[in-house]
């Protein structure tokens, strides 16, 4: 194999790591004190539930009539915990979101309408957008009018995520609810056996607090929202004592004892999870940006916000009765339960597999970059932003600050990225082609989890089209707080 090839595409690369770490020194904005995660723990001031009591949601699926799927973003109030009501910004009225369902290849138009009392903006996560359909922070949707993105969807079965990326206000605005998946399917993956139908089930999971009364608690510096940002305590994220799954707190889904295929994203704003089942492994067969070469089995699978792992998961040889819980390792308490699987009947029948080779992945030839670019992520000069502290930046730029860089569509590029403290990092529209999980082959995503003080080096086609999108840190409190920058493709 080529092994020297592969090896700096690798995730764990030392890049710059000694230079960045002078970032970690003490106080509020580091830590997050034993949770995994960049952040401080924003406690509930209402009691949890118990784990494992309440049934999965699935959330309702959407396919394109004509091409199109016409979405509402509005204000709903739904239960969420047990015996009380959670007021939510929802597409549909539901948190997660519908999961749209698409062919790739083919184009889907999304008429979004806003019913909210506040902007938002449409971002399909993952997709490869013209520009003037990304949903560009600025490029909002007032309350009470609509607006038709168009997708092409010239790109591989994925499964992609859609959320709210109003300039300022993306980490309240998904941390109320404006998110879902959206899944895209081709006539390769459909012919390789995997499950499918009921036994292929996305799995949203993100962490939440809720105040007094019920709601979402959501540390805003201004309320009022003339001002950007969270309270400092909270600079380096907003961690939530409570994960849901699809929306629910530590669910519980009944399964028959055969294989499922879970599409997993975590759509926290800071909390990373390593998710773990006791006593089952998982199959990775793909990552962000679809397929694997190979499946590759896992005993464990850490995600940082915005990651998405597609896995099966094989209880055919669970005893039926067994409960199966799925902890998160980086955690103890309430964030690192998740859920649970309870194996109630043994299949009937069961066709699917998981083949040895899943797709192929054209190995990119690193010799032929034409660029390579230095991108750090850490705090920037201190003083510079509001309330007299420093904000995030990418090379010490900011989004208000023009171009980072300008990319030649039909070129390769190397971009080597490194970081002070954790920062999940990503780009629209593009792909980043790097070692598979387990080092066996190649994978692509669009998005690459820094370690504090760590980089990675990754392969980057600059395809699709022209014009101008951003590059951000997705914790999204980084993100608000200025961790977005413009680069434009000509
Ligand atoms: Cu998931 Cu710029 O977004
Ligand atoms: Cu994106
Ligand atoms: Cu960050």
């Amino acid at each position: 194999m080529r092994p020297s090839r592969r090896a700096f595409l690798g995730l764990a690369g030392s890049v710059a790591a000694t230079a960045v770490l002078a970032g970690c020194g003490s106080s509020w904005f580091t830590a997050g004190g034993g949770t995994g995660s960049h952040g401080a723990l924003l406690p509930s001031q209402v009691p949890l539930p118990d784990p494992f009591q309440v049934p999965l949601p699935i959330p309702p699926t959407l396919e394109p009539r004509n091409g199109i799927i016409e979405i509402a973003a509005r204000r709903s109030a739904v239960e969420i915990l047990p015996g009380r009501t959670t007021e939510i910004l929802g597409y549909e009225g539901t948190f997660p979101g519908p999961t749209i369902r698409a062919r790739a290849g083919e184009e889907l138009q999304v008429r979004l309408r806003n019913d909210l009392e506040i902007d938002t903006v449409l971002h399909l996560h993952g997709g490869r957008t013209p520009p003037e359909h990304d949903g560009y922070p600025t490029d909002l949707v007032t309350p009470g009018t609509d607006r038709p993105y168009v997708y092409p969807l010239q790109q591989r079965a994925a499964p992609l995520w859609y959320h709210d990326h109003a300039m300022d206000f993306t980490g309240p605005n998904v941390y109320a609810g404006l998110a879902g998946m959206a899944i895209l399917h081709d006539d390769a993956e459909d012919g390789l056996g995997l499950p499918t139908g009921e036994r292929d089930i996305p799995l949203v999971v993100a962490d939440r607090s809720f105040d007094g009364d019920g709601a979402f608690a959501y540390p805003l510096a201004d309320p009022s929202r003339t001002r950007h940002g969270v309270t400092m305590r909270y600079h380096g994220g907003v961690l939530g004592d409570c994960v849901l799954v699809n929306g629910a707190p530590w669910p519980v889904l009944e399964v028959d004892a055969a294989r499922y295929r879970f599409r997993m994203l975590n759509a926290s704003n800071a909390r990373r999870f390593e998710l773990q089942l006791d006593g089952v492994p998982f199959t990775q067969v793909g990552t962000d940006l679809g397929l694997l070469e190979r499946p590759v089995e896992r005993s464990s699978i850490p995600m940082a916000s915005a990651e998405r792992a597609d896995v099966v998961v094989d209880f055919s040889s669970v005893p039926v009765g067994t409960r199966v819980t799925m902890t998160n390792t980086l955690d103890s308490g309430g964030p690192g339960q998740v859920m649970q699987f309870h194996v109630v009947r043994r299949a009937a029948s069961d066709d699917t597999r998981v083949p040895e080779v899943l797709s192929t992945i054209e190995e990119l030839d690193g010799d032929a970059v034409v660029v390579t670019r230095d991108l750090h992520f850490s705090l920037g000069p201190t003083g510079s932003g509001h309330h007299g502290m420093a904000e995030w930046s990418v090379n010490g730029m900011t989004f208000h600050d023009g171009d980072v860089f300008t990319s030649q569509l039909g070129t390769l590029e190397r971009w080597r990225l490194s970081t002070d403290v954790h920062h999940p990092v990503h780009a629209h529209l593009l792909g980043f082609q790097v070692a598979a999980p387990g080092g066996d082959g190649l994978a692509w995503k669009d998005t690459v989890d820094l370690r504090p003080g760590s980089g990675a080096e990754v392969l980057v086609p600059i395809e699709g089209y022209s014009g101008r999108y951003v590059l951000h840190c997705h914790n999204l409190e980084h993100e608000d707080m200025m961790m977005m920058v413009n680069f434009s493709v000509a």
